[in-house]
């Protein structure tokens, strides 16, 4: 409970984290790229939403940037919502990316005592969980699925998601990975 609000598995994730062990790999029209990178993640409780006068949602909303430990250029920024209904324990994780790219992605998660895993999944054309992109992207860049592991043990938070892309004329499996720290 924050503030009155049952935040269930979600209410883990609210603070600070921060990790630098983080990797990237990214299509190149050659290969591909691994990137070490580091990176702050702030969620935020933010409170509840009511749905058709009957489903009520818990929110916690974020923003995540990540930097290259080379050089410090942020190289991915990231903003979303993660919610929870209490009375069928889907989760949702909705997220938009500056290339023009939003993710519906959901999945199911009860309250735990201690460690607490949030999996989420989307599919572009699925009608449940689904994948928006500009025209562009469709066409030259487009993702195709997003899967998304959250593990959260005490103050330690370990992530992992693939996108998988069709770019370059291949199928590539661009993924992502960091242990985080909560700082506050
Ligand atoms: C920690 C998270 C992420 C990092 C560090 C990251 C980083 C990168 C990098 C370095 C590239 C190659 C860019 C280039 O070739 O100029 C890339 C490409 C791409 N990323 Fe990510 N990414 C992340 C998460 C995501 C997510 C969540 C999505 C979508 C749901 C996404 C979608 C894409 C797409 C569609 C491309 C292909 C664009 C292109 O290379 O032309 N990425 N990303």
């Amino acid at each position: 409970m924050i503030d009155g609000i049952d935040y269930g598995p979600l209410e883990v994730l609210v603070g600070q984290w921060q990790g630098d062990k983080g990797t990237d790999i990214s299509p190149e029209p050659d290969g591909q790229e691994d990137t070490p990178y580091f990176e702050t993640i702030d969620f935020e409780a933010a409170g509840d939403v009511t749905n058709g006068g009957k489903q009520t949602l818990a929110i916690v909303r974020y923003h995540q940037v990540v930097s290259k430990k080379a050089g410090g250029q942020v190289f991915h920024d990231e903003i979303g919502y993660w919610t929870w209904d209490s009375s069928t324990d889907v989760i949702a994780h909705s997220l938009t990316i500056p290339r023009a790219v939003c993710v519906l992605a959901g999945g199911v998660c009860a309250p735990v005592e201690g460690a607490v895993t949030l999996n989420v999944e989307a599919r572009e054309g699925d009608k449940d969980w689904g994948i928006i992109q500009s025209p562009f992207m469709r066409d030259n860049a487009k993702t195709i699925a997003f899967k998304h592991r959250i593990t959260v043990d005490g103050d330690n938070l370990d992530y992992f998601e693939t996108m998988v892309l069709d770019i370059y004329g291949k199928i590539f499996d661009h993924t992502d990975s960091n242990s985080l720290t909560r700082v506050s």
